[in-house]
C-alpha cells in the first residue's frame, strides 16, 4: 500500500528542498515566448529588438524613425519622431478590428454588484469626457488630477486624459486629502477628477467634502467633476464643480483621437523617495505603451483570446496603471476590476471573483498572500480555480513559504509563478521569469527581462558576478522615466550621479547565484515599503514633528512577518509634554491626516534621545537594529552611546504590548 502524498504544511515543507520549478511541458508547449534564443536576440541589439516591439505592438500615426536618442543623456528620449495616441491604441483600433463588444473589465462592486464593461462603451464614454474636459479648458499638456476608488470611471478617467494629452496625476484613493493637495499643488493641476464618496466594508465615506477643505484656495484648479458612487453627502460649487453623469450627458459623443509626440507625457505619479517631498515621476507615451504592451504579453504569456486577467492593484500605484489599465488594454484582453477589501463580504471573495469570471492570470503582492495563508487554506477551497494558468507577484520580495503556498494552494502546483520586480520609475516589469521558459526558484525574480541589461555594482562602483551588492540598470529602457516633474536636477541626482553616466541606480540592494539569477533583498535608501507600498521615512517625520508635542522624530521600517515590512517611529516630546498612552493614538491619527492611514506607524517608542553622530546624524542602521531585537555592535562613532541602552529597553517595554491586527495590502 502507498502512504498518501503529503498535503498542507507537510507538502510546502517537501517542496522547500526543490531547487527550482521548470513550466510544464503543456504550458511551455503553448507559450507566447518559447524560444530562449530571444534573449540573446534583444542582447545583441537592443534598440532594434525594442524598436520591433514598438512597431508590432502599437499602432503609430506617424511611424518613428528614430530610436533611442541619447544626445542629452540622461534625458533619454525614444521614438521620438513618431506620433500615437494611447488611447486610440487602448480603444479604438480594438473596436475598429471587430472587437467592440469584448468585455473590458468585469467590474465586481464590494456589495457583489456586477458591471461589465466593452470596449466599445468605453470608448464611447471616454470620448464624451474627453470633450467634457475640452470644453471646461483642459487640454493639451494641463495637468488633471484623478481620485476615485476602483470603479470603472477611474478608467474612463485616464484614457480621456490620455486622448486629449492633458498628464493625469492619479493619487491612491488611501492618501489623505492633504497629500492630495500637496500632489495637485506641486503639479499646478487645472481639473479634479473624484468621487461623491468610498465604500470601505459596509462603510460609506465621504470623499469631495473631504477635499473640498484641503483644495479649496488652489488657484490652478478649475474644475472638480464628481462621480456619483456612494450617495455620499456632496456640496458642489458652481462654476467649479460638474458631475460626471452630467458633463457626459451634455457632450458631443465624438471626439477623434489626437495624435500626441511619442515624448509628450502621458502622466505624473509622485512617489515617495528619501526626503519628505514626493517625486513627481513623469512617463511619456511612445516608450511607456510599449513597455507595458510588451510585458503584459510576454510575462503574462497573454492570449486575449483566452485569458481573463486580474491584478488586484489599486490604479492609484504604478501597478494599477500598467497592469490594470495601460498593459492590458493595449492588448485589447478581458480584465477584472474589484472595488473592495479581500476580506470583506467574508476572506474568499477573491476566489469567489476568480471562480466567477473564470479568471486565468492573477497579479497580486506578496503581503495579499502571506494575508490569504494566514486566514487559511479553506477559504479558496470553496471555489473552483481550475481556470487559473499563471500567477505573479509584485512589490515586495516574496518569502518561499508563501510562494510555496501560493504554488501549491491557488496554483495547485500547475501554475508558473512570476516574480516581477520593477519601480515607478521603471513603468513596466524589469526582472521577470517568463513563464515558458523560465524555471522559477521561491524568492527570486531570476533574470532581466530580454532588451533590459541590469547588474550588481559594489560600493565603489565596481561589477559583482555573484553575490550581494546593489542593484543597477546598465542600459535606458523605452518606459523609464523621463524626469521628475519640474525638478531635473533632482531626478540626475537621484538616479544617474551614483555610478557614472549611463547607470541608472536603483535603489534596491540584490544578491545573484551561481545561475545568474537576482534575488531582491530590499530598499537600500530611506523608502520603506509596507504591504508593497511605497513611503518615505522622511515625510512620515516631517508629519510627525509637525504635531505641536513632538520635537524630534526618527523612523525606520522593522521588518514583519505580514507586511514585510512596518513602520516604527521613535519620537522625541517636547520637555513638559507627558508621555501618555493616549498620545500615541493621536499622533497616529495625525500621520493618517497628513499622509494617508497606510502611513501610520504600527509602534511608537517613546525615546528621550536617538542615536546621532558627531555631527548630528540619525543612525537608523543602530535604530533598525533596536527595533528588530538585534545587538546594535559598535556604536563608538555615536555622541553619546548610553542612548542605547535606554532605547533598547524602552522598545522592549512597547513591545510587550500586543499590536493590533495588520492592515492588509491592495497591491
Ligand atoms: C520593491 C512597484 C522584490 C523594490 C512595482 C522596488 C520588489 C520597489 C519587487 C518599487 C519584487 C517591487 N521583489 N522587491 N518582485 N517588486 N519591489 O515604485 O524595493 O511602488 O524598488 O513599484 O518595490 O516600488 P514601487
Amino acid at each position: 500500500m502507498s502512504t498518501p502524498a503529503p498535503q498542507g504544511e507537510d507538502r510546502i515543507e517537501l517542496l522547500l528542498a526543490t531547487p527550482d520549478f521548470p513550466p510544464s511541458a503543456a504550458f511551455a508547449a503553448q507559450a507566447e515566448v518559447a524560444d530562449a534564443a530571444i534573449y540573446e536576440r534583444a542582447a545583441v541589439d537592443p534598440d532594434t529588438w525594442w524598436a520591433d516591439q514598438a512597431r508590432q505592438r502599437l499602432d503609430w500615426d506617424t511611424p518613428f524613425t528614430e530610436v533611442l536618442d541619447d544626445s542629452d543623456a540622461p534625458f533619454y528620449r525614444w521614438f521620438a519622431d513618431g506620433t500615437l495616441n494611447v488611447s486610440y491604441n487602448c480603444l479604438d483600433r480594438h473596436v475598429e478590428a471587430g472587437l467592440g463588444d469584448r468585455v473590458a473589465f468585469h467590474w465586481h462592486g464590494e456589495e457583489g454588484e456586477q458591471r461589465d464593461l466593452t470596449y466599445a462603451e468605453l470608448l464611447a464614454d471616454v470620448q464624451r469626457l474627453a470633450n467634457g474636459l475640452k470644453a471646461r479648458g483642459v487640454g493639451k499638456g494641463d495637468v488633471v488630477g484623478i481620485y476615485l476608488p476602483m470603479i470603472p470611471e477611474v478608467v474612463v478617467a485616464m484614457l480621456a486624459c490620455a486622448r486629449i494629452g492633458a498628464p493625469h496625476n492619479v493619487v491612491f484613493g488611501g492618501f489623505s486629502p492633504t497629500a492630495v493637495r500637496e500632489r495637485l499643488e506641486v503639479s499646478a493641476a487645472k481639473a479634479l477628477i473624484t468621487a461623491d464618496g468610498g465604500r470601505r466594508k459596509g462603510k460609506t465615506v465621504p470623499v469631495k467634502q473631504a477635499v473640498d477643505e484641503a483644495v479649496d484656495d488652489l488657484a490652478s484648479l478649475q474644475t472638480i467633476v464628481v462621480v456619483r458612487s456612494a450617495d455620499a453627502p456632496c456640496p458642489m460649487r458652481a462654476g467649479r464643480d460638474v458631475w460626471y453623469h452630467d458633463l457626459l450627458a451634455g457632450a458631443d459623443p465624438h471626439c477623434p483621437a489626437e495624435p500626441m509626440e511619442a515624448e509628450h507625457p502621458l502622466f505624473l505619479l509622485y512617489s515617495s523617495g528619501s526626503t519628505a517631498k514626493p517625486k513627481g515621476i513623469v512617463h511619456t507615451t511612445g516608450g511607456y505603451l510599449t513597455g507595458v504592451a510588451t510585458t503584459t504579453a510576454t510575462v503574462f504569456d497573454l492570449d486575449p483570446e483566452r485569458d481573463v486577467f486580474w491584478c488586484t492593484a489599486d490604479v492609484g500605484w504604478i501597478t494599477g496603471h500598467s497592469y490594470v489599465v495601460y498593459g492590458p488594454m493595449a492588448n485589447g484582453c478581458t480584465s477584472v476590476i474589484y472595488e473592495g477589501a479581500p476580506d470583506y463580504p467574508d476572506k474568499d471573495i477573491w476566489w469567489d471573483i476568480v471562480e466567477r469570471y473564470r479568471v486565468s492570470i492573477f497579479y497580486t503582492a506578496p503581503t495579499a498572500i502571506r494575508a490569504c495563508m494566514k486566514w487559511g487554506a479553506q477559504y479558496p477551497a470553496k471555489h473552483d480555480l481550475s481556470s487559473l494558468r499563471l500567477l505573479g507577484t509584485v512589490g515586495e520580495p516574496i518569502n518561499p513559504k508563501a510562494w510555496l503556498w501560493y504554488h501549491t494552494v491557488i496554483g495547485a502546483e500547475r501554475c508558473p509563478i512570476v516574480d516581477t520586480w520593477w519601480q515607478t520609475e521603471t513603468g513596466s516589469i524589469m526582472i521577470s521569469p517568463l513563464p515558458g521558459l523560465t524555471a522559477t526558484k521561491p524568492g527570486s525574480a531570476t533574470r532581466p527581462l530580454p532588451g533590459v541589461s541590469a547588474a550588481l555594482f559594489d560600493e565603489a562602483g565596481g561589477p559583482i558576478e555573484q553575490g550581494s551588492g546593489v542593484l543597477v540598470l546598465t542600459r535606458p529602457w523605452p518606459s523609464m522615466l523621463r524626469t521628475l516633474y519640474k525638478d531635473p536636477d533632482r531626478f540626475v541626482q537621484t538616479y544617474f550621479s551614483q555610478f557614472g553616466p549611463g547607470v541608472y541606480f536603483v535603489g534596491d540592494g540584490a544578491r545573484r547565484d551561481e545561475d545568474g539569477y537576482f534575488w531582491i533583498t530590499g530598499r537600500i535608501d530611506d523608502v520603506i515599503n509596507v504591504s508593497g507600498h511605497r513611503l518615505s521615512t522622511a515625510e512620515i517625520e516631517s508629519a510627525l514633528v509637525a504635531h505641536p508635542v513632538v520635537a524630534e522624530a526618527a523612523v525606520i521600517a522593522a521588518s514583519d512577518e505580514l507586511t514585510g515590512q512596518s513602520i516604527v517611529a521613535y519620537v522625541t516630546l517636547r520637555a513638559g509634554t507627558a508621555a501618555e498612552p493616549a498620545l500615541k493614538e493621536a499622533l497616529r491619527q495625525h500621520v493618517a491626516e497628513r499622509i494617508g492611514k497606510l502611513a501610520r506607524p504600527k509602534r511608537i517608542i517613546w525615546a528621550d534621545d536617538v542615536p546621532k553622530t558627531r555631527s548630528g546624524k540619525i543612525m537608523r542602521r543602530l535604530l533598525r537594529d533596536i527595533a528588530e531585537g538585534r545587538d546594535p555592535g559598535d556604536a563608538t562613532t555615536l555622541r553619546d552611546a548610553s542612548v542605547l541602552t535606554k532605547l533598547q529597553q524602552a522598545t522592549a517595554q512597547v513591545d510587550q504590548v500586543p499590536a493590533g491586527a495588520p492592515e492588509t495590502g491592495n497591491a
